[in-house]
């Protein structure tokens, strides 16, 4: 997280006299329970220690004037309720403003420095990390009275509709209600959730980012969404209290698998299976048996990969590695897909070596050196 001093003086260099207000949101990861948010399905994430922070302070305009420390302090500003900026970086500000504005809140224009640690393109959701830090940081100096739920919702419309990717809820929910040392079960339907303490003895959680982002990654996960739609169509059709895949039995879909596309039943099928893989997994953990739940996460690549589609060729390899390390207990693919990172859960006394064989063939065989990210879960948004 970047330095809140730092923070100060930057603000103090741009934008002169005046005391601002300090604010941080986390990227999160996601123990599994993937591709299951937007379907009313179960997520586990936890918010991590790195994260978007910023200095914010209103400015008594309509102006909105953005300094973007990561973005070599590139300067953009707008008018509320004037166009949309082009830039992404400045839309997610935008995004969070309009979608208040539309919930009846007054915002004034401000003055904002902002920047962070988390690493972009690894699906660690450092889009949702901005997002949270932006509604978290309006709704206190604004008095918006918006609850945490609600900002969640902010943060996911603001993807909806001035992004462009039509995403579930489990990252800006992960930001927002993170806990030190927990990850949140949350079910997506009803925004019911369970802080799980997750400190598994001799275990760590290891990121290795792949360093690659196929351009795919928003139109195709709009692509799996429609698909996932399009099976419960069908079987609306006959069970008319379904709304969601949430509601649906594996039985279910395969009585009607003649009616549905053969690839949106795979993606339909996928999505029924991981969320069974997800209690099977909350439910290992609750015996703290970890050998369990890395068996689930292994699957899940499988099913990532084969039935669902959104895996890749650098994120496969470094699954297939860890399957040759016993101290491995599982792997795989974390976030939308098509690129960014594999978190795995690691044995202390296997990391080392794991980690170092990926490094070593990653680089032989793609030509490019993997990125290992250390996280602690951590805290959600918050006034810094
Ligand atoms: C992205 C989305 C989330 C979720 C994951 C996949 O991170 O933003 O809503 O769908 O992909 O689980």
């Amino acid at each position: 997280m970047i330095d809140k001093q730092l923070l100060k003086e930057d603000f103090a260099k741009y934008f002169g006299e005046g005391e601002p207000r300090f604010f941080a949101a986390p990227g999160r990861i996601n123990i599994i329970g993937e591709h299951t948010d937007y379907n009313g399905g179960f997520v586990l994430p936890g918010a991590v220690d790195k994260a978007i922070s910023m200095a914010i302070r209103p400015n008594g305009t309509d102006i909105v004037n953005l300094i973007s420390i990561d973005h070599e302090d590139a300067h953009l500003f707008f008018r509320i309720g004037g166009p949309q900026p082009k830039e992404q970086w400045a839309s997610y500000f935008y995004g969070v403003i309009e979608e208040m504005r539309q919930r009846g809140a007054k915002i004034g224009g401000f003055n904002a420095i902002f920047g962070g640690d988390v690493p972009l393109g690894a699906g660690m959701s450092s889009s949702a990390a901005l997002e949270s830090c932006v509604s978290t940081a309006l709704n206190a100096i604004y008095d918006l009275k918006f609850t945490k739920q609600e900002l969640a919702k902010i943060g996911q419309m603001t993807e909806h509709h001035y992004i462009g990717v039509r995403c579930g809820i489990m990252d800006q929910f992960a930001s927002i209600f993170g806990q030190k040392g927990h990850v949140v079960r949350l079910d997506c339907r009803s925004l019911m959730f369970d802080l799980v303490p997750f400190k598994p003895k001799g275990i760590e959680i290891v990121l290795i980012d792949t360093m690659v982002k196929h351009s795919l990654a928003s139109s195709e996960y709009n692509v799996r969404r429609a698909q996932c739609e399009e099976g419960v169509d069908v079987i609306k059709k006959y069970l008319p209290d379904v709304q969601l895949l949430r509601d649906v039995s594996i039985e279910e879909l395969e009585a009607h698998r003649s009616e549905i596309d053969p690839i949106a039943y795979r993606r339909c099928a996928f999505v029924i299976n991981e969320n069974k893989r997800l209690m099977a997994a909350c439910a290992a953990m609750e015996k703290g048996d970890f050998e369990e739940v890395g068996r689930q996460i292994y699957a899940t690549h499988d099913g990532l990969s084969q039935e669902y589609g959104v895996s890749c060729a650098e994120l496969d390899f470094i699954v297939d590695i860890a399957r040759e390390h016993k101290e491995v207990l599982g792997a795989r693919m974390m976030g939308g897909g098509f690129g960014g990172c594999v978190i795995a859960l690691v044995k202390k006394e296997g990391v080392e070596s794991y980690v170092e064989d990926v490094k070593e063939r990653y680089q032989v065989k793609f030509d490019k050196e993997p990125r290992v990210i250390e996280v602690e879960i951590s805290d959600g948004a918050r006034e810094i």
